[in-house]
């Protein structure tokens, strides 16, 4: 498959606190993706380290192939 973004082992901690951890997405520009869950429970956290804003504690963001932290 050819991945427009993919998230590799993605997590997000804020200070003791675990957000999410170890997740993985392939996607491309056809998919549609919603996102859902509680208040707080980290979704907009999610898209700010995928779209670059924030750096996540573990794992990496790719666009087309390359890590979004190399851009
Ligand atoms: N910069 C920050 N400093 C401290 N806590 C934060 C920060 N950003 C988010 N949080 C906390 O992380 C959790 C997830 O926030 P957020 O990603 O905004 O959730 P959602 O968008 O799912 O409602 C919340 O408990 C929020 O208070
Ligand atoms: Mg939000």
């Amino acid at each position: 498959m050819s991945c427009t973004i993919s998230l590799k082992n993605v997590c997000a901690k804020i200070g003791e606190r675990t957000l999410f951890e170890n997740l993985n997405l392939n996607a491309t520009h056809k998919d549609k993706i919603a996102l859902i869950g509680p208040n707080g429970c980290g979704k907009s956290t999610l898209l700010e380290i995928m779209a670059g804003l924030k750096a996540p504690s573990l794992g990496y963001i790719e666009l087309f192939h390359h890590k979004i932290s190399n851009l």
